[in-house]
């Protein structure tokens, strides 16, 4: 059943919402539990649809995987006697790619669906892949499908990621946990995601030196598969920018909870030169009211900079700004989906290759939009909060990939927000 989001604008929002567990650090905690012998507990972890396509696909290669309750999963992958992650499931979620690095260290083999492109660009698995091969797995491409081979398992090797990747950074490292002999990577994604994946790692037991830096070495065990505790997901810092943006869109104080400040210096910073208050205490982080709200200049790039996770939030909160933004977008070439989106609500923004100069202040007008990617979507709710009348988000079926209970926690807040079926 297709669900679209009815969301009336001018609502003043007040009050507290609970963050959950990260998708992105839940997607490749989940493909980690490949390389342990035992049964883990993830506590935190996000209801959402990413997280049960993640689910299925382990299943499919034979783990069990149960939901004690919607935020606490447990994975046994000791019985796994499948090897291939199908079309079916990749073209669903590009994450699965995560399941390359574990399978085929434990296994010496695997078969994993190449992705395509998707909605925000091209997004090549290159670098996983080359990592891979210096690792001595031997890579084809056959039917769709990579098809990797690393008879005896996979070797220690020093490794340069040519551009920063976050699931590349993932892949590898998990990989490297299993690996024959020593791994020395360069050029690591610092994201708080890729960080939590080896001190998980760590926890089991994996010597690894540098977590938290660009540069890991990591002692292999040779092939023997870990004893991984039970552990939970760290916040998920886009979401909790998220909620903090429909505080700012509609100039309302609202705090998050159960939030990391320290995750999401470099978009508290940005809502700062914008005049917004931000006061952080312990977990929980409060939005003030802008005076008067400032344009904003931002550069998407990895972390800790500023994240292309939050540019579609950012391009929507600068339309209440009083002047103009320009946003550039350094990692993704087709990150803009919402602009013309937006359009339909009346937004001033021109678009020049990768970079948005958003005309703020104009009257925005409620509309029927259309999702088009996860972060995409949650730049039309926030738009929509703000827009006169009464809009209408159709496909919010990507919204549920990756935001739990979103029309539950908004209505929370005070929006004035309901699902309905289409
Ligand atoms: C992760 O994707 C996130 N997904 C994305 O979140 C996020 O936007 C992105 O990192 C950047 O922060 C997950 O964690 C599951 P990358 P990932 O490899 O790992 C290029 C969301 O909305 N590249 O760090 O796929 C690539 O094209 C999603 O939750 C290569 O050229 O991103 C891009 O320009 C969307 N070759 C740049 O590197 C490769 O082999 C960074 O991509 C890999 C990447």
């Amino acid at each position: 059943m297709m669900h679209f989001l009815r969301i009336k604008g001018g609502a003043k929002l007040s009050g507290e919402v609970g963050i959950s567990g990260a998708k992105n650090a839940a997607l490749p905690l989940m493909a980690l539990t490949l390389i342990s012998k035992n049964r883990v507990t993830i506590r935190n972890i996000p209801n959402v649809a990413d997280i049960k396509t993640m689910a299925q696909l382990l299943r499919n290669l034979g783990a069990s995987c149960e939901f004690a309750n919607e935020n606490s999963l447990t994975i046994d992958a000791s019985g796994v006697n499948s090897t291939t992650a199908t079309y079916d499931i990749v073209r669903k979620m590009r994450a699965s790619i995560l399941v390359l690095g574990p399978l085929l260290a434990r296994f010496g083999r695997c078969e994993v669906s190449l992705p395509g492109g998707c909605a925000i660009g091209q997004r090549p698995i290159d670098l996983h892949l080359s990592a891979l091969e210096k690792m001595g797995a031997n890579i084809e491409i056959k039917q769709g499908y990579v098809v990797a081979t690393a008879e005896g398992g996979l070797k220690g090797a020093n490794i340069v990621f040519d551009k920063v990747t976050v699931t590349g950074s993932e892949n590898i490292v998990t990989a490297a946990a299993l690996a024959h002999g020593t791994t020395r990577l360069l050029n690591v994604a610092l994201e708080p995601e890729v960080v939590q994946v080896c001190e998980i790692l760590a926890a089991a037991g994996v010597k690894i030196e540098g977590i938290g830096t660009s540069e890991l070495t990591i002692e292999g065990s040779g092939g023997k598969l870990l004893k991984i505790s039970d552990f939970e997901v760290i916040p998920d810092r886009i979401e909790a920018a998220t909620y903090l943006c429909a505080g700012a869109i509609t100039n309302s104080k609202i705090s998050v909870t159960g939030a990391n400040a320290k995750h999401l210096t470099a978009v508290l910073a940005k809502f700062e030169e914008m005049g917004f208050g931000i006061r952080i205490s312990g977990d929980k982080i409060t939005i003030l009211p802008a005076e008067k709200i400032r344009p904003c200049e931002i550069v998407t790039t990895e972390y800790p900079g500023f994240p292309t996770d939050a540019q579609a939030q950012f391009t929507a909160l600068s339309l209440v700004a009083n002047g103009v933004s320009t946003i550039d977008e350094r990692l993704f070439e087709n990150r803009f989906m919402h602009v013309s989106e937006l359009a339909r609500m009346g937004a001033d923004i021109r678009l020049n290759g990768h970079i948005a100069s958003v005309q703020g202040g104009g009257e925005l007008n409620a509309a029927d939009v259309m999702a088009t990617d996860l972060r995409a979507s949650s730049a039309l709710v926030l738009a929509a909060l703000v827009a006169k009348g009464v809009s209408r988000v159709h496909r919010i079926y990507h919204l549920d990939r990756g935001y739990e209970n979103l029309e539950i926690k908004l209505k929370a807040l005070g929006a004035d927000v309901e699902r309905l079926e289409e």
